[in-house]
């Protein structure tokens, strides 16, 4: 099978990449990435010798080079994960937003549509999405795949509108589709922007660790090989056509989850229990932040056998060693354009 992975330089679409290419040697894997702030073959160091491994540098907004790498590698399946990723960023500028995660998704379903012409036997187009598309909890109830839409940021918009679109050429053209939606990813190769990542940075550095509103916000965290899992299960096993939502049943207020952090790096730092706990800063909120998610999953554990392998404990345990081991990854990837990044997004408040 020749399997089209875009994203696959990113934080998620990494560990799908590697999962894929250690596991299925007679897949040819096509890591389809651009290269922005967010993506980085440095994830992928231990896989680009693999003989089933081939990189694209490309845009999924130009039309024209998907056209020019289908006619090539004639994909029969694309696992769909490059987007802008980040809810701060959409904030300040969210025309980058619209044009990978609506034009990009659907510049890739109109390719996919045109080479397939017709003949979807043996074709999959799997998007990998997020649960903020359903908006916002109350302090009750989960999210369900029937869970009406209700995104509220411009990332969430955009991905909600990528979910329409995938689904619309499954009714209209009868392409072969499917999707999840999951919630909060953690672990190794995460990018510094966002909470966990930064705030093991920030600890280290012994820098204050920024915490939105008065912390009460509310996410369900997953161990991200836990996500790629599900990702694997969905594409071999799932239903054409359908929504899977995938969660870690693993809800935490964001200055819980920052305090448990603060003291698992004093451990592994070898610090005086509390001392990183002083350097919990609290600023003003993001702009209409969504209070809670928190996914409901049953569908994926009874269908397809899938659970979470790790507890949170031991996944944060093992995310904190990632990056005190990987201190040369950390360097790289927070210098240059993730220092104007920092300033603007912080300094500023
Ligand atoms: P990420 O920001 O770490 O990686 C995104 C990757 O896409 C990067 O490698 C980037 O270079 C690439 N990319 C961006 N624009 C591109 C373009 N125009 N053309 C080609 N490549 C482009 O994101 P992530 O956290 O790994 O998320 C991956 C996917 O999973 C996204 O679709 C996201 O919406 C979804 N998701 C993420 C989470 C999470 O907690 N991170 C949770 C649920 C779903
Ligand atoms: P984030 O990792 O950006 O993911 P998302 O917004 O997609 O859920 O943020 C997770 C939570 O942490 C969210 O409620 C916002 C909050 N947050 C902070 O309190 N401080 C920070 O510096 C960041 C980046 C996020």
């Amino acid at each position: 099978m020749n399997l089209l992975i875009t994203g696959g330089a990113g934080f998620i679409g990494s560990h799908v990449v590697r999962l894929f290419v250690e596991s299925y040697p007679n897949y040819n894997i096509f890591n389809l990435d651009a290269l922005t702030y967010a993506g980085n073959l440095q994830n992928l160091v231990d896989v680009e010798e693999k003989a089933n491994y081939t990189f694209l540098k490309g845009d999924i907004t130009d039309a024209a080079f998907l056209e020019k790498i289908f006619s090539e590698h004639k994909f029969e399946a694309v696992i769909h994960l490059a987007a802008e990723s980040h809810v701060d960023r959409s904030i300040a500028g969210p025309m980058a937003f619209v044009a990978t995660n609506v034009l990009g998704t659907v510049n890739l379903l109109e390719a996919c549509r045109r080479h397939w012409a017709g003949d979807y036997a043996g074709k999959l187009f799997y998007h990998v999405s997020t649960d903020e598309v359903y908006g916002s909890l109350g302090e009750e109830g989960l999210f369900t795949e029937s869970t009406a839409y209700d995104p509220r940021s411009p990332y969430s918009a955009s991905k909600a509108a990528s979910d329409h679109f995938v689904r619309a050429w499954h009714h209209t053209y009868g392409m072969p589709v499917k999707l999840s939606n999951c919630s909060n990813n953690y672990g190794p190769n995460h990018f510094p922007e966002k909470l966990i990542p930064l705030a093991i940075h920030n600890i280290k550095s012994g820098k204050p660790v920024p915490v939105y509103g008065k912390g009460e916000n509310v996410r369900d965290w997953l161990y991200v090989l836990d996500h790629a899992r599900a990702i694997e299960a969905i594409f071999h096993r799932g239903k054409v056509g359908d929504t899977y939502n995938v969660g870690g049943v693993n809800e935490w207020r964001n200055i819980d989850l920052i305090e448990l952090l603060c003291d698992v790096m004093d451990e592994k730092l070898g610090r005086e229990q509390g001392t990183s706990r002083k350097l919990i800063t609290f600023v003003k909120d993001r702009a209409g932040h969504d209070a809670r998610y928190a996914i409901d999953s049953s569908k994926l554990m009874k269908e397809l056998g899938w659970a979470p392998s790790v507890t949170f404990e031991q996944g944060l345990a093992k995310t904190v060693d990632w990056y005190l081991q990987n201190e040369q990854w950390l360097a790289e990837v927070t210098s240059g354009h993730y220092q104007q990044y920092y300033a603007q997004q912080y300094e500023a408040r």
